[in-house]
């Protein structure tokens, strides 16, 4: 399997997470083992990686690429807002750093028959873990036009998710990417689409979302996430675009800030005390010569925090 996936932010992140021999990590989206290889490199042999990844093709790759540290990695077929059960699972109470690098990887993007790109033709897929039941298919064929045009506006932030919505009913059934991007096309006026992005990124980011309810875990996986690490343990999260970043900042945010009494109270009654201390007041981006070598680190963000 010729799984290629170019790790983002890798040197930042390794200077944020440090990692020595003797610590425990969790990658929570192991991909192809890029980032968890860096890790293990420098805790081991002592240490420990668990890296865990909804898709199975994943963990079959990244496996057989951190084989000469085996004795130190551990990879799980999982989800990673499951982490606190997973961890318990195999015994162990905290860890020193978590990573968690959102969205799809490139194998996934670049393998046509999983349905994630609208540059190939493939069945209407879109699952990372194709264990799962409900696919791309499933929502586009079976959703209400009012349930499309939510989705298409909420995770895609697409102006013409009405239309488009009204167009995909109206054609239904739609079976293959080609077939969507077609429908789409038709959909968005030939106007709007000049010198911008394709026309179908906007709805295929949408259906991607909403297929693996990645905005809908996040919150609670953050938070999870944060549990299991050690007093001084680092989480850190890098996002893709502008929905993911701000539902972490705002995690971030709330776990710095918990208290609930109202502004004008004159002492804190709510007892609410921070969890975690925020490292990246502002998310770090990619350097130029990143950006240059591999676009899909143009808009990524990487934030980071501590717990107290
Ligand atoms: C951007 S890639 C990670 C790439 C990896 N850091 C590397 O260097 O190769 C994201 C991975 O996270 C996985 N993933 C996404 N959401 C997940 C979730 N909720 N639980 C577990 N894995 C998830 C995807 O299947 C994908 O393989």
């Amino acid at each position: 399997m010729n799984f290629h996936h170019v790790p983002v932010l890798l040197q930042e992140t390794l200077e944020y997470l440090k990692p020595v021999p003797g610590e425990i990590y969790v990658d929570g989206t192991l991909g192809g083992g890029g980032h968890s290889l860096e890790i293990l490199k420098r805790i081991y042999p002592s240490g420990r990686l668990i890296g865990i990844d909804r898709d199975p093709a994943s963990i079959q790759a990244a496996s057989a690429r951190l084989i000469e540290y085996s004795n130190s990695f551990l990879g799980i077929h999982g989800n990673y807002v499951d982490i606190r059960n997973i961890l318990s699972e195999l015994g162990i109470i905290t860890v020193d750093g978590v990573l968690l690098d959102l969205g799809v990887s490139s194998y996934q993007l670049d393998t046509p028959n999983r349905g994630f790109s609208y540059h190939e033709d493939a069945p209407l897929d879109m699952r990372m873990d194709t264990t799962q039941d409900l696919s791309a298919y499933d929502l586009v064929n079976g959703s209400s036009q009012v349930e499309l045009s939510r989705i298409i506006w909420e995770y895609g932030e697409e102006r013409w998710s009405k239309r488009i919505a009204e167009f995909i009913v109206k054609n239904r059934p739609i079976k293959t990417t080609v077939q969507l991007v077609e429908v789409i096309k038709k959909a968005v006026p030939a106007a709007a689409r000049r010198g911008g992005h394709h026309p179908a990124r906007r709805t295929f980011q949408a259906l991607r979302i909403a297929v693996n309810q990645e905005l809908s875990l996040l919150e609670e996986a953050v938070r999870n996430a944060v549990e299991v690490l050690k007093p001084g343990g680092r989480l850190c999260i890098i996002s893709f675009h502008s929905l993911e970043d701000r539902i972490v900042k705002n995690i971030f945010r709330s776990l710095k800030e918990p208290c609930t009494c109202p502004p004008d109270a004159p002492i804190c009654i709510c007892k609410k005390m921070p969890v975690v201390d925020i490292i990246t007041r502002k998310p770090v981006v990619p350097k130029e010569e990143e950006i240059s070598t591999n676009m899909r680190a143009r808009s990524s963000k990487l934030r980071v925090c501590r717990k107290r």
